[in-house]
């Protein structure tokens, strides 16, 4: 993907096949349409009063304008002005990849000006504008035999409109957008590869990976069930021993800090972000239902995650210390699978009813955020799809944030809201843990049927209190289910916006 800067002034000047602006219901004209249409003397606005409203996803295309350079104009459909804003801004979805989408799907698009985001700095609306069209251009077909050509992506050039002289922030915008799309590219691949092929050790090689391509900023350790063994991680260990598939403990650690910089500022502890990389959750003993099973290769999305933050962090090489812990394995049922009332003990030496063994992203968790303390982070996210209750309680579009910090929920908040990529605080009151009390053990992994979202992250909590901790389940936002199932890259824009903040 090809991304320039243009002055509105000049846009009917660009020489392409086709040039695809946004068109808002009503009539209304944002600044490049509106370009297009003084230089074509009217032909946008006389076609608003009659064939084309403006409705959200709608196209049409007008060829050969006088004094327009393109050969054809698409017009794309934005809906309502007022609420393509208020869409944009909540993060519900994100509204300029539909445009994105809508716009290629017209043969020969190629070439498409990015739309101003109201109320948002410059170097936002750059970044929004490339991580959307990072977003459209995604097309999965690593496991297709004959891999369809026509069904590829199109687009290949983003022209972002410049009103001043802002020429300098929109492309520091823009390189931001470019590499938190590649993240996500990489984090919507892993989460859409089957579980035969995304393993635990795959997971391991994509992170090996990251460190050749990224030599002098990111190093990375994959630790093997031995090692682990060897950590005490006896709750982890109880999950993978479960499947023939072996385990790996994947520890990266990527520093933009120069040695220079670091001897400057007394340094604070790296931000640690922890993935539950479960490659498959069949629930173990306590099985899932067959129906949609097949979702549960997702279960590694947090892992995903981890990694494509990774890949951006690699791309963009900000002034920034960040450890990146995944526990990856399968949960499956076998005659070597926990079974419900077993105790196991976890590294951090607190002991473990394990009352369902399909709340296994807990027990992964638990002994990767005991790891993290070596860090002596300045703060652990944890990143998991942990519970179908968020699902329940906030859907597919708010990612569920836990976290006793306020300042550091604070912060992850207002990152989401800027990245379009939102969350939604949920509760952590001490009242909740009274439903892990267990007869047999310290603690028990699961809460009861009421609040499971919430006792979940309770149940995280027992791990971090060495720091100040997040925990952000993405079990309805780390993917889509029906028609467009598949991966979706989140939370991968919301971390990378809280960890540049960091340096803002
Ligand atoms: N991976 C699932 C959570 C999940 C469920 C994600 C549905 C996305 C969609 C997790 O391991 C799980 O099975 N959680 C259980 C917990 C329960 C047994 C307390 C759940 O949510 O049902
Ligand atoms: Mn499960
Ligand atoms: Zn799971």
């Amino acid at each position: 993907m090809e991304f320039s800067t243009q002055t509105t002034a000049s846009l009917h000047q660009i020489k392409t096949s086709a040039l695809a602006v946004g068109v808002y219901a009503d009539g209304v004209l944002g600044p490049a349409a509106d370009t297009i249409d003084r230089a074509s003397n009217g032909a946008i606005r006389a076609v608003t009063k009659t064939e084309f409203r403006g409705r959200a996803g709608a196209t049409l295309v007008l060829r050969n304008l006088a004094g327009v350079s393109a050969q054809r104009i698409v017009l794309v459909g934005l809906g309502k002005q007022e609420e393509y804003n208020a869409r944009a801004h909540a993060g519900a979805e994100q509204a300029f990849a539909a445009y994105c989408v809508a716009a290629q799907l017209t043969e020969g698009v190629s070439t498409l000006v990015s739309l101003p985001l109201e109320n948002a700095s410059v170097r936002d609306r750059a970044r929004a504008a490339a991580i959307a069209a990072g977003q459209a251009a995604y097309h999965y077909d690593a496991t297709f035999g004959k891999p369809d050509r026509d069904a590829r992506p199109k687009l290949k050039k983003i022209i972002q409109v410049v009103e001043r002289a802002d020429t300098a922030q929109t492309q520091l915008g823009l390189r931001e957008g470019a590499a938190i799309a590649n993240g996500m590219e990489l984090t919507r691949t892993l989460g859409n590869l089957p579980g035969n092929v995304c393993t635990p050790s795959y997971l391991g090689d994509t992170a090996r990976k990251l460190a050749r391509d990224f030599k002098s900023l990111i190093k990375v350790e994959v630790l093997d069930r031995k090692q682990v063994e060897a950590l005490g991680m006896g709750s982890f260990l109880s999950v993978a021993r479960g499947s023939e598939e072996p385990l790996r403990f994947i520890v990266l650690r990527y520093n933009g800090k120069s040695a220079a910089a670091k001897k400057g500022k007394a340094a604070a502890g790296p931000v640690v972000l922890v993935g539950k990389g479960i490659t498959f959750d069949a629930g173990g003993i306590s099985l899932k239902p067959a129906a949609t099973m097949d979702e549960m290769k997702y279960d590694m999305c947090g892992a995903a995650s981890v990694l494509g933050t990774f890949r951006a962090l690699g791309e963009l090489a900000p002034a920034l210390e960040v450890v990146g812990l995944v526990a990856a394995c399968e949960n499956l049922p076998s005659g070597k699978a926990n079974k419900p009332g077993d105790v196991v003990t976890s590294m951090s030496g607190q002991t473990i009813e394990i009352l369902n063994t399909d709340a296994e992203g807990r027990l992964v968790l638990c002994d990767a955020l005991s790891y993290a303390e070596r860090f002596k982070p300045s703060a652990v996210i944890d990143i998991a799809t942990l519970t179908g209750a968020c699902v329940v309680a906030l859907g597919s579009v708010n990612t569920g944030l836990f976290s006793k910090d306020d300042a550091l929920a604070e912060a992850l908040l207002a990152a989401g809201r800027q990245a379009q990529d939102t969350a939604w605080r949920m509760p952590l009151d001490d009242a909740y843990q009274e439903q892990l009390k267990s007869n047999f053990a310290d603690i028990a992994n699961i809460g009861g049927p009421q609040a499971g979202a919430v006792t979940a992250a309770c149940f995280l909590s027992r791990f971090t209190k060495a720091y100040p901790w997040a925990h952000l389940d993405i079990a309805g936002t780390a993917w889509r289910g029906g028609k467009d199932k598949g991966a979706t890259g989140r939370p991968v824009p919301l971390l990378m916006q809280y960890l540049l903040n960091l340096n803002a």
